[in-house]
């Protein structure tokens, strides 16, 4: 494929108004329409996700990202190496890029009418074929170094659920063994995979993402999921509700190999703040794990914002990080709990930061709200954007 020329470079500029107007239109349109004729996708994409707006606003962010930058896409580098983790975790393959394609441009099409010059349609056509191609070679590598490298697989792999052990009212860890016994694979901590059900009620499969919550281990896989309750009047979460009830010792799921790029950077010496509110907490279980387990001297600052003591999962297996290397400040919402050494909550980071917080790497991970607040006052701090890695699950309400 020719690579795209100064006049479709102009003509997919032109659009970026248009786009930021109308793009979850746009979107929106698309997904009805591939959806429509492809129905076997519905499989793959998180039908929720769908219901809330959010994968049509998260592409719509994106293609109007990519045209922004259409002079030099390299600068989204690493927001393509995200979704190209996500897509991996999910078996995305390279043939149904043509699909996508496919129905973007039609709805293209149709979503602009009689503004879509043939002109502008052949430069979107380039444009689409170029981020493709972009993809699909940096989702090679991933699946190429995840079988070379880490034991990994593509697709779907059946596991065992060896085990199942409560860490808080809503929390429950979930040990994972491979069906057919072979190697477990390696990741970094603080990486997720994908599973997925066979929901009976819509009669589709259903992926979702978890963090692993250990350090890699010879064992088994271990996810900790909380069971998310009915928002509003919608149903309570399909995947986690069904994990918890109906997903028993002895059950069988399918399994992603690992991915992500959220995860601890084992070469740094700096101090290391992790901050995670709710279910957040999960990968930064699987650092601490790590580091404990490491040669590292790496001074640890463990802060955890929970509800209430009932939705404080691990706390028992934080309390025993050993001192001085570790240290750990747990904040209630509703409240001190003396009894369980946590501080009324919610807090201002700087308050709890310790004093050599400027040359520390942070991890955060939390619902949206929790995100949005630390991540702001942390480059209100002025902490390099480098040092701040964070991950959003996406999922539940604005509190911990
Ligand atoms: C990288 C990553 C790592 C993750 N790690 C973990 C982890 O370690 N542990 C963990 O528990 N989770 C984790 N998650 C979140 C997890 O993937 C799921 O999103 C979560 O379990 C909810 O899935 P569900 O199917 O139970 O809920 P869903 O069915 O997806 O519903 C989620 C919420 O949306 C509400 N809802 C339903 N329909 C609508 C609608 N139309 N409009 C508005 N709201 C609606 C539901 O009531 C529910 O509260 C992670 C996510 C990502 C992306
Ligand atoms: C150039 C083309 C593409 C772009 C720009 C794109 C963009 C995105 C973005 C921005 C996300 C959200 C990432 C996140 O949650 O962090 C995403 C997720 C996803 N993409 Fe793509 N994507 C493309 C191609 C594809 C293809 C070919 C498929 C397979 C048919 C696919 C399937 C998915 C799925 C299933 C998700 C997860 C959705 C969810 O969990 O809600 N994508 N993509």
């Amino acid at each position: 494929m020719p690579s795209m020329n100064e006049q479709q470079i102009a003509l997919v500029k032109a659009t970026v108004p248009v786009l930021r107007d109308n793009g979850v239109a746009l979107t929106s349109h698309f997904y009805q329409r591939m959806l429509t004729h492809n129905p076997e996708l519905k499989n793959i994409f998180n039908q929720v996700h769908q219901q809330q707006g959010r994968q049509q606003r998260a592409l719509a962010n994106a293609v109007l990202a990519y045209a922004e930058n259409i002079d030099d896409p390299s600068v989204l580098n690493h927001v393509v190496q995200r979704i190209a983790h996500k897509h991996t975790s999910l078996g995305i393959r390279a043939e149904q890029y043509s699909i996508v394609g496919k129905h973007l441009l039609a709805s293209i099409e149709e979503v602009l009418g009689d503004a879509a010059s043939q002109e502008l349609l052949d430069a979107w056509t380039a444009a689409y074929q170029q981020l493709a191609d972009l993809f699909i070679q940096v989702e090679a590598q991933l699946y190429q170094t995840s079988i070379s490298d880490n034991y990994g697989w593509t697709g779907w792999r059946p596991f065992k659920i060896a085990k199942k052990v409560k860490e808080s009212d809503e929390i429950t860890s979930f040990y994972l063994t491979p069906c057919d016994q072979g190697t477990l694979p390696a990741y970094r901590p603080g990486q997720y995979i994908s599973i997925r059900l066979f929901i009976n009620e819509t009669g589709l499969y259903q992926p979702r993402q978890y963090s692993l919550s250990q350090a890699p281990n010879h064992e088994h896989l271990r996810i900790s999921v909380k069971k998310e309750p009915a928002l509003d009047n919608h149903p309570k979460g399909v995947v986690s509700n069904r994990l918890h009830n109906e997903y028993t010792e002895g059950a069988i799921i399918d399994v992603s190999a690992p991915y992500g790029e959220f995860f601890w950077d084992n070469t740094s010496q700096r101090p290391v703040v992790l901050l995670s509110g709710g279910v957040g907490i999960t990968p930064m279980i699987a650092i601490s794990d790590a580091i404990n387990a490491s040669e590292s001297q790496q001074q640890v600052h463990f802060i955890h914002r929970a509800r209430s003591e009932h939705v404080h999962a691990f706390k028992a297996w934080t309390d025993n990080l050993p001192t001085p290397q570790f240290s750990v400040r747990y904040f209630y919402d509703d409240g001190a709990a003396p009894q369980n050494h946590a501080e009324p909550g919610p807090f201002t980071l700087e308050t709890v930061l310790p004093s050599d917080y400027h040359n520390a790497d942070f991890y955060v991970c939390g619902p949206t709200g929790f995100m949005q607040r630390y991540l702001t006052e942390l480059r209100q701090l002025g902490i390099d954007e480098a040092r701040i890695h964070s991950e959003a699950f996406g999922s539940g309400g604005v509190e911990s």
